[in-house]
């Protein structure tokens, strides 16, 4: 499988997990409203599974690979949610929405013309899924920074550790080290201060 549809297995795959995760997020979101933003984020990444899963089917690929790399992300994920934890939960929602808005964004000019207008599509959703974590996650920051904090450091250790064992491929790599990169700036904007990943090895 080439490299460039081999990604559109794993970002397949990384919808289907988002979306086992919101369902569960909405279940103790604070707000009746909250609760409905997750909800169409919900829709939205659906839509994205769908969207993936048509073009793998036109492009007539056969997706077996799992998109190992990234599993710690999504186990940490489950672990916040099983624990009904709203501030790790929304910060490491917000991780996993800058991780999926650098990705695709990153694959622009590297897939054929449908597969990118169908990314570009995609990106305008991951942005506001983003905006909406850190207006939620903004909410709640203060006296809950070491929470944010905690949730950042273990992002970064997860990709230390998949960089550490060769996992991840170069421009995945890349990817992971600019999302972190502008998480890291975006957090800062509303207060919390986190290491970079260089001084998390
Ligand atoms: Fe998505
Ligand atoms: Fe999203």
């Amino acid at each position: 499988m080439a490299a460039a549809q081999h990604i559109l297995c794993e970002y397949q795959q990384a919808e289907e997990k988002g979306v086992g995760l919101l369902r569960q997020l909405k279940t103790f979101a604070p707000t009746e409203e909250v609760a409905e933003e997750i909800a169409e984020q919900v829709e939205d990444e659906l839509r994205h599974t769908r969207l993936f899963a048509e073009r793998l089917k036109d492009l007539d690929i056969d997706c077996e690979t799992l998109m190992e790399a990234l599993a710690g992300i999504y186990d940490l994920a489950q672990e916040c949610v099983d624990k009904k934890d709203w501030v790790r939960s929304i910060a490491i929602q917000t991780v996993i929405e800058e991780l999926a808005m650098a990705t695709f964004t990153n694959q622009l000019g590297k897939q054929d013309e449908e597969t990118e207008s169908v990314l570009r599509e995609i990106i305008v959703d991951e942005q506001r899924h983003l905006e909406f974590g850190m207006r939620e996650l903004n909410k709640v920051r203060q006296g809950n920074e070491e929470q944010i904090r905690d949730i950042h450091l273990k992002v970064g250790k997860i990709f230390i550790l998949a960089f550490a064992e060769n996992r991840l491929p170069q421009s995945i790599r890349n990817t992971a080290k600019k999302a972190h990169k502008m998480h890291q700036q975006r957090l800062r904007k509303i207060g919390v201060e986190v290491p970079g990943i260089a001084d998390l090895a």
